[in-house]
């Protein structure tokens, strides 16, 4: 998740309002930033790594003449965070430049056709291929908007771009797949961006490019044309009466909840992971000697919950091990056949990464899985994988925890795949499965977040909760635990269900709240008796189920129902979705602040 912004003034120069634009996306990304433009009849461009501020310091990110430009900031996803893969990237001849957010899928195979008739490609992204492509068609004589529409039919992925040639000065052409890209007008100015609050303080009038969409930016306004037929689009601008930090939310109160129903898209991205990285790491995991998954907090849940995906799928055995108690518990043990797969969204988080230190020591294989490229996590592992989740700005972790949940379900299947553990039919239906989890995300957020709301509501009073699961929802449950502790700051306790009776089950007394993770799974039978067993001493029973499962909801005070035909190796990634929404809402019930608890912070650099 990157940040685009492009600007053509009838007066003055473009480059400060492209900073000052960038700057209000830098929430978007923030490993390097870039500007070009077009003054004279020549390409002027300006980029390096690092922050917003850093780079403005040293390069000057106002002085570029012209008043015509695009610009960017980055969210690694293909290629380290290093100057060479900033945005703006160029042809061979540096006269077209382009910013990108998104992913093109099949970048590497267009790269070698390029190659193959002597293209020369600078960086490791895989948005230089679309420079390369618009080169080519403007070779052919083709003009700038069809060079671009005759690129764009070629790429498969997510884009939101903007591109720009010294051969027609005058318009900024963009395209839309997915990744967000709207427009803004004044009487003195056009603007495009990845998102309203860039160009906000200059105009609230702004027109939404829809998926598929081609829109030339020029003097003269904006023309919207539809890539499938390309019959124009007549849209008229919005009136948007947002102030900057809610555009900054998208209109959301808060980045948590944002960031909870970003989850559809940032889950789409988890499944258009570079291949060869994935496959690597399924390697790796084949020949492993032992594996350790080890990772702190919402992480750790991610690996406790992998280690039943890893068992049931590729009857591969893995030891989910919290990072700040890996030296004490595993330290002697761990040696040049262990296999280690570290899990941190930030990359940096002090315990995971002195597991890794010793890990290193003696001799371990160090796999990553991390949200942040460039991280020191993706420089000590041999081999890391990049979720694609994009920043996470809310201190309470939420698309990165169900990102993570799904790379390593495509990790386990491909393993299963691996090793002929599954058949055939069961590995393409838990493959299409993993496709529609997006989409049956959308449906949970859509259906179920009114009712979620009522019962906080209902519950927000209560001063302990106990979170229940068997199976892998044992590790939904300790995750749907965390978000209730670390944002309400009311205690909870999660276990495994078949626990309750071993002691917890002593702290039940009339109306205490225990809400149960129960996917139609092994474990449903089982769970029906441990509800009983709380109802009996006057629990109220709140309980995540699938949709018409009437035993269930028979025995439950409420319920929260999720789709039918969710597997169960699946069904942490959409049944903590609920769980995410429930201590969000009890928080504001509290009057507390989501996205900044008391206490925390959201990469833990200290042990
Ligand atoms: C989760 O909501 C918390 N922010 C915290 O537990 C977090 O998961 C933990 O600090 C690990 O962070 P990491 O994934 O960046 O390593």
């Amino acid at each position: 998740m990157c940040g685009i912004f492009g600007s053509i003034l009838k007066n003055g120069e473009a480059a400060p309002l492209i900073h000052a634009g960038l700057k209000r996306l830098e929430y978007r990304g923030y490993d390097s930033v870039g500007e070009a433009t077009i003054h004279e009849g020549k390409l002027f461009l300006k980029k390096d790594a690092g922050k917003i501020d850093d780079v403005h310091a040293i390069l000057n990110l106002d002085d570029i003449p012209g008043r015509l430009g695009i610009g960017h900031t980055r969210w690694a996803t293909h290629g380290a965070p290093y100057k060479i893969n900033a945005h703006p990237h160029t042809d061979c001849n540096e006269e077209i430049a382009v910013v990108h957010n998104g992913i093109i899928e099949n970048y590497a195979d267009l790269k070698l056709e390029l190659e193959n008739i002597g293209h020369i490609f600078k960086s490791k992204t895989d948005t230089e291929v679309i420079a390369h492509l618009v080169e080519e068609k403007l070779k052919e004589g083709f003009s700038l908007i069809d060079a671009v529409r005759e690129t764009v039919n070629r790429l498969d992925g997510s884009y939101a771009l903007a591109v720009i040639s010294i051969k027609e000065p005058d318009k900024i052409v963009c395209a839309r797949m997915e990744s967000p890209l709207v427009v803004g007008i004044t009487n003195n100015a056009i603007y495009c961006a990845s998102d309203i609050p860039a160009f906000l303080p200059l105009t609230n009038k702004a027109v939404i490019i829809e998926n598929g969409e081609l829109v030339v930016l020029s003097d003269e306004g904006y023309e919207i044309r539809k890539l499938a037929d390309w019959t124009v689009v007549p849209r008229q601008p919005e009136k948007i009466d947002w102030d900057p930090e809610m555009a900054e939310k998208q209109g959301y109160p808060h980045f948590m909840l944002k960031e909870i129903y970003e989850q559809p898209l940032t889950l789409r991205n988890t499944l258009r992971l570079q291949e060869q990285y994935l496959e690597l790491m399924t390697e790796f995991l084949d020949r492993a000697g032992e594996v350790f998954l080890v990772a702190a907090g919402t992480s750790y849940h991610a690996c406790l919950a992998a280690s039943y995906m890893f068992s049931k799928l590729a009857f591969l055995a893995t030891h989910p091990i919290i990072s700040s108690e890996f030296v004490e518990q595993h330290g002697k043990s761990v040696n040049i056949d262990s296999t280690i797969l570290f899990v941190s969204q930030s990359g940096e988080t002090a315990d995971t990464l002195s597991a890794v230190e010793h890990a290193h020591l003696r001799a371990a294989t160090l796999l990553g899985l991390t949200n942040v490229i460039g991280s020191t996590l993706t420089r000590v592992s041999r081999v890391y994988v990049c979720q694609q989740s994009g920043p996470e700005i809310g201190v309470a972790a939420t698309k990165t925890f169900t990102s993570q949940l799904s790379v390593l379900a495509q990790l386990a299947l491909r393993l299963a795949k691996k090793r002929g553990k599954m058949s055939h039919v069961d590995i393409e239906v838990l493959e299409s499965r993993l496709k529609q989890i997006p989409d049956v995300a959308e449906t949970i957020l859509a259906t179920q977040s009114e009712k979620i709301k009522q019962l906080a509501k209902k519950y927000y009073e209560r001063q302990c909760f106990f979170f229940l699961g068997r199976g892998i929802s044992w590790a939904t449950a300790s995750e749907g635990r965390l978000k209730l502790m670390e944002i309400a700051y009311v205690p909870a306790i999660a276990f495994p269900a078949g626990e309750s009776k071993h002691g917890p089950i002593s702290l039940i007394e009339s109306g205490f709240p225990v809400i149960f993770v129960c996917p139609k799974d092994d474990t449903h039978k089982t769970i029906m008796s441990n509800i009983m067993e709380m109802k009996a001493r006057g629990a109220s029973i709140l309980v995540l189920c699938e949709e018409g499962d009437e035993e269930i909801k028979g025995l439950a005070d409420d319920f929260i129902e999720i789709p039918k035909g969710v597997p169960e190796i699946l069904s942490p990634i959409l049944y903590v979705i609920p769980l995410q929404a429930l201590a969000y809402y009890i928080t504001l019930e509290r009057g507390h602040d989501p996205d900044m608890p008391r206490n925390l912070a959201k990469s833990v650099t200290v042990k």
